[in-house]
């Protein structure tokens, strides 16, 4: 039976010390696993009708492109600051230490669409919600947020509370 846990492997003190890294790649490799992983996603989000998917900057966009196909739904990428080169929307968010900034194209989501969101990680959720907010204010819907994992104990989901958050494995 497939298990994503299976293919994703811990990485200690990376990028910095005590940060244990969520490595994604062994699921990327193997093209089976990755068929799973992508299945199990398409799954939970039912029978949804979705206009857009979202991947967030940069481990977002490996599936986020993959279920924009399979929903035969435009993919947008949401990128951090000056990495998008026509007009932006911008929302700043917090992060552990600090600040950063998110960007999306201004014409990348009509008013009235509906948006799944879809990142590797749920952490702390900083990053989905300020994606989600770039998403709401250019009058998109978010019908679902989308994580191949979430760490529940850095209680993410507690920000992203208005929305149907799905995660393949809780750590
Ligand atoms: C990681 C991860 C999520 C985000 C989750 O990305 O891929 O995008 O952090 O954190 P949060 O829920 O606490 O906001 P990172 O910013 O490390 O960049 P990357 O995807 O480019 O590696
Ligand atoms: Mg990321």
């Amino acid at each position: 039976m497939f298990r994503i846990q299976d293919y994703i492997r811990d990485i200690k003190d990376f990028p910095k010390k005590d940060i244990i890294y969520k490595d994604i790649t062994p699921l990327l490799q193997d093209p089976s696993a990755t068929r799973e992983a992508l299945k199990k996603l398409l799954e939970l989000l039912g029978d949804q009708k979705v206009h857009k998917v979202v991947g967030i900057e940069s481990r977002g966009f490996f599936f986020a492109t993959l279920l924009a196909q399979e929903l035969n739904a435009g993919f947008v990428p949401i990128r951090k600051p000056g990495k998008l080169p026509f007009n932006t929307f911008r929302e700043n968010y917090s992060l552990e230490y600090g600040e950063d900034v998110l960007e999306i194209h201004c014409d990348a989501i009509q008013e009235g669409e509906k948006v799944l969101v879809h990142d590797d990680v749920l952490a702390t959720g900083g990053t989905a919600a300020a994606a989600c907010k770039l998403v709401e204010k250019m009058g998109g819907e978010i019908v679902q947020c989308n994580f191949l994992m979430d760490l529940d104990f850095l209680k993410g989901r507690d920000k992203l509370n208005p929305y149907e958050v799905v995660s393949l494995v809780t750590y």
